[in-house]
């Protein structure tokens, strides 16, 4: 297989498989089957919210790359007359600074360095990319899923449920047939703002939206809360999963980029993912996990337990999978799509594909190098003749 792996990782650096998932199954007996949100995908490997999904063009180029799903650019939310009460995070800036960062211990990493905010059209051209999502959703080709803020409010001021009505509405009508999927995002540059400075206020949020969002849906919704990381300690970013678990999130995103203030600015690196996987890992065996949603402000919340999907520095396969063995299901990523083409081994193809190709087939730290290596040691079993890749996460969760 090894010798297979390393004649398929060149001829593929000229394009991939048309579904490679399809392809890795029966060629590694590799089954890469994983969820979001309740959703079923083929791969785990999807694109989070940001400037990488702002219009048709770059979804259908996704789409055919063979991406899992793609999360569209957070829109600020706003009721009927077209007030937003975080009208701030709508700012324009269009340049973006691709750049290497150092960890605190120096491992060389990439960020990419925007000072810009939220989806800065007006939400009829939202929803106008939502419906081009919803039509290739509906085609089987892509899982696509709108990205919102709602409003955030003070601990004493009550929340602008006209702001939930109306967008969620506008949403669902774009949408049409159910579930809507809405991931709700609580961005760093949030987390660096004076409103996310009372610990209280955060997890009012995180209690209260969940609800709120299916209370505004006129049809069936399933809310994925994408989490920033707070200014606090790591025992706060569980206790923010513990609440949106709580209030019936039906996934976590795990999560959001650090913030720096001195430069005013969100980052990534090791530094975002080092603090994302020792988060998740206190989640992991001799806890008692996520708690099933009860809290809630309505009946329709779900019951289970939020899947989980990571976000945070996920440039290979091996990362994916340190995601995986922590409990996520799929993963979402954002600069590994923006390298110099240079930092691809691939040689034809749009970003995306040759990402995918780095990602699945890479010899050394690949999707399907990192999976048999596991199995070498013994850390994952065939079942039926396969390696699945969501065992991976119930490995994770099984004592000792
Ligand atoms: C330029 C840029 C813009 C982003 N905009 C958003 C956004 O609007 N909403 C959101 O939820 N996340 C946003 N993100 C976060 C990404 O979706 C992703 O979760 C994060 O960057 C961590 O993944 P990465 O290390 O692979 O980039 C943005 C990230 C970047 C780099």
């Amino acid at each position: 297989m090894r010798a297979q792996l390393e004649r398929d990782f060149e001829r593929f650096k000229r394009g991939l498989p048309r579904d490679f998932a399809a392809y890795v199954r029966t060629a590694y007996r590799i089954d890469l089957t994983s969820r979001y949100a309740g959703e079923t995908l083929p791969h785990p490997i999807g694109k989070g919210s940001g400037q990488l999904s702002l219009n048709a063009g770059q979804l259908e180029e996704d789409a055919a790359a063979g991406l899992a799903f793609v999360v569209l650019k957070t829109v600020i939310a706003q009721d009927e007359a077209g007030a937003r009460a975080m009208a701030a995070w709508a700012i324009h800036e269009t340049r973006m600074r691709v750049e290497r960062r150092a960890a605190s211990d120096g491992r060389l990493g990439w960020t990419v360095t925007w000072k810009g905010r939220g989806w800065d059209r007006t939400l009829d051209e939202y929803l106008a990319l939502v419906r081009v999502g919803r039509d290739l959703t509906r085609a089987g080709a892509l899982l696509v899923v709108p990205s919102v803020k709602y409003h955030l409010p003070r601990l004493d001021e009550p929340f602008r449920d006209a702001e939930y009505r109306h967008t969620t509405l506008r949403l669902a009508q774009a949408w049409g047939t159910p579930p809507l999927l809405v991931e709700k995002d609580f961005s760093p540059t949030l987390a660096g703002d004076a409103l996310a400075d009372d610990r209280a206020q955060i997890l009012r949020w995180l209690r209260d939206v969940p609800g709120r969002i299916r209370a505004a849906a006129p049809l069936p919704v399933r809310v994925a809360v994408k989490l920033m990381n707070a200014r606090f300690d790591d025992a706060f970013q569980v206790e923010m999963m513990q609440a949106a678990a709580g209030a019936g999130a039906d996934a976590l995103v795990c999560f959001n980029r650090l913030f720096d203030p001195e430069r005013g600015v969100a980052y990534g690196g090791w530094d975002l993912s080092d603090r994302n996987l020792r988060v998740l890992e206190a989640m992991v065996p001799g806890t008692p996990g996520l708690r099933p949603g009860s809290d809630s402000l309505t009946p329709h919340a779900s019951a289970g337990i939020p899947g989980l999907t990571g976000t945070g520095n996920i440039c290979s396969g091996r990362m994916v999978l340190e995601y995986a063995s922590r409990g996520c299901e799929s993963v979402q990523l954002h600069t590994f799509f923006q390298l110099p083409l240079s930092e691809y081994p691939a040689t034809h193809g749009s970003r995306t594909q040759r990402a995918l190709h780095a990602l699945v087939f890479a010899p050394d730290e690949g999707l399907i190098a990192t999976m048999l290596a596991l199995e070498a040691r013994g850390q994952l079993e065939r079942r039926d003749g396969e390696l699945r890749f969501l065992d991976v996460r119930a490995h994770a969760h099984r004592p000792g």
